[in-house]
């Protein structure tokens, strides 16, 4: 890996990939091509980018921004916008489950249930 490029990670995808040194998250999601809602398109004003950033990756402090769209709880958290956060050196990011689609497997998880209880009747 070149010396201008650095590593992040993408979880639960188990995607890793290199990119340019100052580049975001999201463009690293975008490049990566890992789901990451960005509704306005990265110019930081819709907060769909929401991603959790490993304690242990180093970044720049949440700018004017991610402190409008994001509590500081969840900034204790580790979670920024990915269209923000500028990447300065390796990166591990957990991508937040999209609340529609939770809400879907969580539906059909409880149909299968449902379906094995009446199967056992
Ligand atoms: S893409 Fe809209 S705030 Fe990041």
């Amino acid at each position: 890996m070149k010396n201008d490029k650095v590593a992040i990670r993408f979880q639960p995808q188990r995607t890793e990939i290199a990119i340019e040194r100052g580049s975001t998250i999201l463009d690293a999601a975008l490049l990566g091509k890992v789901t990451l809602s960005h509704k306005c398109g990265g110019h930081g004003s819709c907060g769909t980018c929401k991603v959790i950033v490993d304690s242990k990756t180093t970044l720049e402090p949440p700018n004017l921004l991610e402190h409008r769209h994001l509590a500081e709880a969840q900034l204790g958290m580790g979670y920024r916008l990915a269209c923000q956060c500028q990447l300065t050196g390796p990166a591990t990011v957990q991508v937040p489950e999209d609340p529609l689609r939770r809400v879907v497997r969580e539906l059909l998880a409880a149909m299968r249930e449902t379906d094995k209880a009446n199967m056992t009747d």
